[in-house]
C-alpha cells in the first residue's frame, strides 16, 4: 500500500493506524459491564453456558463461584465473554478466577480490556493474583506481563502472577512451597529464597568485617570423622557445622507468628540465621546462648535491626523477662557437634558435653519449660530436631521424647514436618552404613506445638488468601 493511499484510506475510515492492524472495516461496539456478583445479575445462564463450552473455565458455571464478581463482555450487543474475580477483604486481595470468550470472538486486545477493567475497579489497591498457563490461548504469562503482572512462582506450565508488590504475596509464596509436611529444601524456589537470605547475611558480614558469617564461631564443631561432605568430597565443608536453613526460618516466622505478635524467643540460640531473618522481617528476637563467641558475632551481624539480640545465658535456668509470641529452637542433637567458646572449650552448662543422654535431655527440657512459661497463649512452640545414635548405633529416641514432653506440658502436637535434605550425599554414606543395616538419615523434624485454643488459629494468624 502506498503512503498516499494509506493516508487517504485512514482518513476515509477515520480510524487510527493501530486499529487497521485488525483489518476491520468497521469497529466493533464493545461494552464491558461490571457485576458485583454474577448471581442476581441476569447473566448467570450465559456465563454458565460459555463456561461449559470453554471447558477450562467450567467452574464459573457453579453457583458457589457465581457469588463472585465479574466483567461481562458484550460485542455488538451480544454476550461474548466474561472474567470472574473475587474481592477478598479478609486477605486484602483480588483473585482473578475464570475467563472465557466465544471462540469466534477471541481477541487478545479485547481480552486485555477485560483485565484492565478489573484493574481499574480495584480502588482498594489490593494485590491482584492470577494463575495463568503457557498452554492457554488467552490466560497467558505473556499477556498478563504486558498488563503489569509479575510471576512470583512458576510450576511447570503454570505461572502464579501478581499485580502489585511482591512483598504482599510473600506468605502465599511460602505457603505454596510448603503445601504438605514434606519440606524439600533442595527444590528450586526453596533454594532461590535461601540464596537471597544468604546473600544478605554475607553482605552483613562484609559490612561488619566478619568472615564466613553463616558459620562464624562454629569452626571444628563437628564430632565425627565421616561427615557427609567428607565422604563425598574428601574434606569437611565448614567443619560440617549444621546451621539453620534461612528459608525454613522465614516460613516458620511468617506462618506461625500471630497477626498481633512480634517477639520471638530462642532458648538455644546457635547461629545467626533465625535472628537475622526475624530482624529483617521486622520482628524482635531474643536468644539465650551459652557461648560468648557465638553471641558476639551474631550481635555484630544483626546490629542494624531493632531489638534483635543474643544474650549469654544457660537457658535451662534462665527465665525470660517478658512474654513471647513465638518460641523457636534448634537445640543441640546429642553429641553431634561440640560447642566451643573463645578458649576452645565447651562452657559450663553447655548441654552437649553432659555425660549421659538422659542428663542432656532433662537439661534441654528444663530450657523448654522456662520458655513455655514465657509464652503467650494461643502461640506456637517450634523445635527443629533430629535424632542421633549412641556409640552402639541405636537412636536415642530424642524426637519421640520431644512429642511426649510437650504433650505432658499441656501443649498440642500440631504439626510434624519432615525437613528433607539432599539425598545425594546420603547415597555415598549408604555404601558404608547399609552393611550394618543403618539407613542414612536424610531428614530432620520440625515439630510444631501449640499452647492455647486451637479453634482460634484461623482468626489469630495472618490470612494466606487463595492458593
Ligand atoms: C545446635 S546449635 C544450634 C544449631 C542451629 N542449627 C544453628 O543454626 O546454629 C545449639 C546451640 O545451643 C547452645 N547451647 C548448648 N547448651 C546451652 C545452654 N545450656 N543454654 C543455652 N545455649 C546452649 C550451643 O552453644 C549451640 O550454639
Amino acid at each position: 500500500m502506498s503512503i498516499l493511499f494509506e493516508m487517504k484510506y485512514n482518513e476515509i475510515l477515520k480510524i487510527k493506524p493501530e486499529i487497521m492492524k485488525q483489518q476491520k472495516l468497521f469497529t466493533d461496539k464493545i461494552e464491558l459491564i461490571y457485576l458485583d456478583s454474577v448471581i442476581g445479575s441476569g447473566y448467570e445462564e450465559e456465563v454458565a453456558k460459555l463456561a461449559l463450552i470453554d471447558k477450562i473455565a467450567y467452574r464459573a458455571a457453579r453457583k458457589n463461584m457465581q457469588i463472585h464478581s465479574a466483567i461481562i463482555l458484550i460485542i455488538n450487543d451480544e454476550f461474548s465473554g466474561f472474567f470472574t474475580f473475587q474481592i477478598n477483604h479478609d486477605a486484602k486481595e483480588y483473585c482473578l478466577l475464570q475467563s472465557a470468550m466465544y471462540p469466534e470472538k477471541k481477541d487478545k486486545e479485547i481480552y486485555a480490556d477485560m483485565v484492565n477493567k478489573i484493574i481499574e475497579g480495584n480502588t482498594y489497591k489490593y494485590p491482584m493474583i492470577m494463575t495463568v498457563s503457557t498452554k492457554h490461548d488467552l490466560e497467558t504469562p505473556k499477556l498478563f506481563s504486558s498488563l503489569g503482572f509479575e510471576a512470583y512462582l512458576i510450576k511447570n506450565d503454570f505461572h502464579y502472577m501478581v499485580y502489585g508488590k511482591m512483598s504482599d504475596i510473600r506468605l502465599k509464596l511460602l505457603s505454596h512451597i510448603t503445601m504438605t509436611n514434606l519440606w524439600k529444601s533442595t527444590a528450586g524456589t526453596w533454594l532461590k529464597i535461601k540464596r537471597e537470605w544468604n546473600d544478605k547475611i554475607e553482605a552483613a558480614g562484609e559490612k561488619y568485617n566478619i568472615s564466613n558469617p553463616k558459620f562464624a564461631s562454629r569452626e571444628g564443631c563437628w564430632q565425627g570423622s565421616s561427615g557427609f561432605s567428607n565422604v563425598v568430597t574428601g574434606k569437611s565443608l565448614n567443619g560440617n557445622a549444621s546451621v539453620l536453613d534461612p528459608t525454613a526460618c522465614e516460613i516458620i516466622l511468617r506462618m506461625f507468628m500471630p497477626k498481633n505478635g512480634c517477639r520471638v524467643y530462642n532458648p538455644f540460640g546457635g547461629g545467626v540465621q533465625m535472628g537475622f531473618v526475624t530482624g529483617e522481617s521486622g520482628f524482635e528476637y531474643m536468644a539465650t546462648e551459652i557461648r560468648q563467641n557465638q553471641c558476639d558475632v551474631n550481635n555484630d551481624l544483626c546490629q542494624d535491626f531493632y531489638n534483635v539480640k543474643w544474650i549469654k545465658a544457660d537457658s535451662s535456668t534462665y527465665e525470660p523477662k517478658q512474654n513471647y509470641d513465638l518460641i523457636f529452637s534448634c537445640p543441640p542433637y546429642y553429641r553431634v557437634e561440640k560447642y566451643l567458646d573463645y578458649d576452645g572449650l565447651p562452657p559450663n552448662g553447655e548441654i552437649n558435653h553432659l555425660s549421659s543422654y538422659e542428663e542432656f535431655r532433662d537439661t534441654l527440657f528444663d530450657g523448654y519449660k522456662c520458655a513455655i512459661n514465657a509464652m503467650n497463649d494461643n502461640c506456637f512452640f517450634i523445635v527443629m530436631t533430629g535424632d542421633s545414635r549412641d556409640k552402639n548405633g541405636a537412636y536415642y529416641g530424642c524426637e519421640a521424647e520431644h512429642e511426649l514432653f510437650f504433650k505432658e506440658q499441656g501443649l498440642t502436637i500440631y504439626n510434624k514436618v519432615v525437613y528433607l535434605e539432599s539425598e545425594f550425599t546420603r547415597f555415598a554414606q549408604a555404601k558404608k552404613t547399609l552393611h550394618h543395616r543403618k539407613i542414612p538419615k536424610a531428614e530432620q523434624k520440625i515439630l510444631i506445638f501449640y499452647k492455647g485454643d486451637m479453634s482460634k488459629i484461623k482468626e489469630l494468624y495472618p490470612t494466606i488468601g487463595r492458593l
